[in-house]
């Protein structure tokens, strides 16, 4: 069936908006599963950049009906900005349809994002501050304001009574200001009228979409070493990036899911604090950061880089069963000289197959590194392997020998253009 998850196998930030755009002239139905406006998208087309943070990226295509699933918190100020900005000036968008099981980001939990990071004090998460963790703590402890609720006024009301009451008595905890409650009513309850005619039942409607064939993409946000369960946990966002997260998130079934495509960096980023074995916090690290231009989408931070990881790489193909690679920014490490590649994690003078679970053990790790020939070539004309150098093929090799899975796609710059598909086969499967 051609349903295709598109999951970030690292920790976030591999270009997966490119390639949901490049990808999603082919999608009926483009889903985003999970998370909130921390995700940041960059997709350039004729030229213009576009950013994505809530809207699936697949809305620049105008057949396309752009899904936020349940799984999904967000930010009503954030998306209707967003909504207006990539609309603007009559350029034909994809329809969006948001769940109403989705929950909502408020003001107050941005406030608590930021007064909890400050109180974590050295061991802080380094969070995009946008409130994301507070609007999942309030899903998990069942006191969120969901989608459905907000666009039902008198549902809106008395639900925000009961919970700014509680909120507020937080936030004074924290020694902050109270929200009063009619300013903030007044102020979303205009949101809530302009997003009342996107609001519409998603699980029904994917399934039928299912049952008839239609091509339906599901975009992963975040990567999968953020994912609650199976990143590096605390230093993880606080939901499911993983593509275990298309099912949760939207109401597909595991069966309905056609093909998995992780992307995957040439090299590691990561943005906030929390391990990160092939980190180079050297003039490389540096230099890959300029080539790349490293910074993030949503906060500007800069990100840590570092060589590929093939330990977290393989254990990233595993949990999420995935049927293909798609290896972004190959054109990155072009002029670096020799690159190592980590094909081992030591500890201890023991050899680690895998990533462990607990925060403590992944201290003192050493990556076992294999050191290999790099290349000088511009990359962005590549369209085939055929244009590859043969340090460059030899280094693709490394990865599908290391990982077991095959490279269906490469990126080799931000144009819709610069892609070459290597395996057509394994994108929808039928
Ligand atoms: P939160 O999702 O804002 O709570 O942040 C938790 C962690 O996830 C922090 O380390 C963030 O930098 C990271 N994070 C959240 N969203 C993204 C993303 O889209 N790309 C990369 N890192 C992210």
């Amino acid at each position: 069936m051609p349903t295709l998850v598109i999951v970030g196998a690292q920790w976030g930030d591999e270009a997966k908006g490119k390639i949901v755009d490049v990808l999603g002239a082919e999608a009926d139905f483009v889903v985003r599963y999970s998370g909130g406006n921390n995700a940041g998208h960059t997709v350039i087309v004729a030229g213009e950049e576009h950013k994505f943070h809530l809207l699936p990226a697949g809305i620049l295509h105008p057949g396309v009906t752009a899904v936020l699933g349940g799984g999904m918190v967000v930010c009503p100020p954030s998306l209707l900005s967003e909504l207006d900005r990539t609309g603007a000036g009559g350029r034909p968008i994809g329809q969006l349809v948001v769940s109403p099981a989705a929950h909502v980001v408020f003001p107050y939990h941005r406030l608590l994002d930021q007064l909890e990071e400050e109180a974590r004090g050295a061991n802080k998460i380094g969070t995009t501050s946008r409130g994301i963790g507070p609007a999942y703590t309030d899903k998990v402890q069942r006191h969120g304001i969901r989608m459905g609720e907000f666009v039902r006024p008198e549902i809106f009301e008395r639900r925000l009574r009961e919970v700014l009451a509680v909120k507020n008595r937080l936030l004074s905890m924290f020694g902050a200001a109270e929200i009063e409650f009619e300013a903030l009513f007044q102020e979303y309850s205009r949101y809530a009228e302009r997003l009342r005619p996107h609001v519409a039942e998603v699980a029904p409607m994917l399934q039928a979409a299912v049952a008839e064939g239609k091509h339906v993409m599901f975009e992963g946000a975040q990567g999968t070493f953020l994912d609650l369960d199976h990143g590096t946990y605390p230093y993880v966002t606080s939901s499911h990036p993983t593509a275990g997260g298309a099912c949760l998130g939207t109401g597909i079934g595991p069966r309905d899911i056609g093909s998995v495509l992780g992307v995957c960096k040439a090299y590691t980023t990561r943005v906030g604090s929390g391990p990160f074995p092939t980190e180079l916090t050297d003039e490389v690290g540096e230099l890959i950061r300029d080539q790349g231009q490293e910074f993030g989408t949503t906060t500007g931070r800069a990100r840590r880089c570092g060589w590929l990881d093939l330990v977290a790489l393989r254990h990233s193909c595993r949990i999420n069963s995935m049927s293909g690679l798609i290896l972004t920014r190959l054109d990155i490490l072009g002029g670096i000289g020799d690159l190592k590649v980590c094909l081992g994690y030591r500890r201890d003078g023991m050899e680690l197959h895998s990533p462990p679970s607990l925060i403590e053990d992944w201290s003192g790790i050493e990556p076992v590194y294999t050191t290999v020939p790099g290349w000088d070539e511009d990359l962005r004309s590549v369209r085939g392997l055929q244009d590859l150098p043969q340090s460059a093929r030899d280094y693709l090799e490394l990865v599908e020998s290391h990982t077991g899975v095959p490279i269906a796609i490469l990126s080799i710059g931000p144009a819709r253009d610069e892609t070459a598909v290597l395996r057509p086969d394994l994108i929808w499967a039928r």
